[in-house]
């Protein structure tokens, strides 16, 4: 599907949108959603060729995109992300922190390595910190922005067993909230949204594609799709969230109700 200029089906013409994470899962499904909301699209994440077929596909569509090959972990590659929206598309409104890894999977405490929680936590938290630490300065630049942050059902409730991940997603959650108080007057919103068990990649690694371990918690009894989260991505990103900030807006199948 093609954009149009139609404000209704285009609410984000103009708009410049950074999305890391977007070579597979939910952060793809964001990047199509946003370039046919009318943004154009700067998208980073380590996977170069699945990164060149998506702006390949999006550019079939009559919409703008490059990749950048960028790890969240390095804060110097960031920057050059965010400065690549500025100089290629003029400047960034909006940025959808979504790269993320499940770590080890299930394993319990005592058997957890200061590795794995530690690279959890660099690429989960650190990403995301990395993230906005660019960005903040370039959306203040602009007159304002849209953040929204990928944390999880498992930012806003324990689940033993998962514990780097839980602790990487409340730590998102965190610095999320304080963020968006900081930033309120600058005219920049940030939100996270916090999906319950999505079809991705992730989901089937962290489950060894069982998907019933996670959905039998979930009152709809099936896993979320990456364009049911995709929608509320662009529903933040856009005016008619205007005065929805420090928020973690739910896409879980009913779970956490
Ligand atoms: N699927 C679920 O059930 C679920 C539920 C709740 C929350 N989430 C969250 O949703 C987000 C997206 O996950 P997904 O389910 O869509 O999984 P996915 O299909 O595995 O996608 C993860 C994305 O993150 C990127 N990534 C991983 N490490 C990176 C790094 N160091 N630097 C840059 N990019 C990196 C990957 O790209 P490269 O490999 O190309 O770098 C990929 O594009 C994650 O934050 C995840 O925690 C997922």
């Amino acid at each position: 599907m093609t954009h149009s200029n139609d404000p209704q089906t285009a609410p984000l013409q103009g708009k410049v949108a950074l999305i890391t994470g977007g070579t597979s899962g939910i952060g793809r499904a964001a990047a199509i959603t946003l370039a046919q909301a009318g943004a154009s699209v700067v998208i980073g994440a380590r996977r170069e060729a699945e990164g060149a077929a998506l702006v390949e596909e999006i550019e079939a569509a009559d919409s703008r995109a490059i990749f950048l090959k960028t790890d969240v972990t390095h804060a110097a590659e960031v920057s050059a992300l965010v400065q690549a929206a500025v100089s290629e598309f003029g400047g960034l409104d909006i940025a959808f922190n979504n790269a993320g890894i499940e770590g080890a999977g299930l394993l319990p405490l005592v058997d957890e390595s200061e590795e794995n929680m530690r690279n959890v936590m660099e690429v989960n938290f650190f990403g995301v910190w990395n993230s906005m630490k660019a960005e903040v300065p370039a959306m203040v630049e602009r007159g304002g922005g849209v953040i929204i942050n990928t944390s999880s059902v498992a930012g806003l409730k324990g689940f033993g067993m998962f514990s780097s991940y839980v602790a990487s997603k409340f730590a998102v959650e965190g610095l999320s909230r304080s963020i968006a108080q900081e930033v309120a007057g600058a005219g920049i919103r940030v939100n996270t949204i916090a999906p319950g068990p999505i079809a991705t990649a992730l989901l089937d690694r962290a489950t060894g594609s069982d998907h019933s371990m996670f959905t039998q918690h979930v009152p709809m009894q099936r896993a979320g799709t990456t364009d049911e989260v995709a929608g509320l991505v662009r529903f933040l990103a856009s005016d008619e969230a205007a005065y929805v900030t420090g928020h973690a807006l739910r896409v879980d199948g009913g779970m956490m109700s």
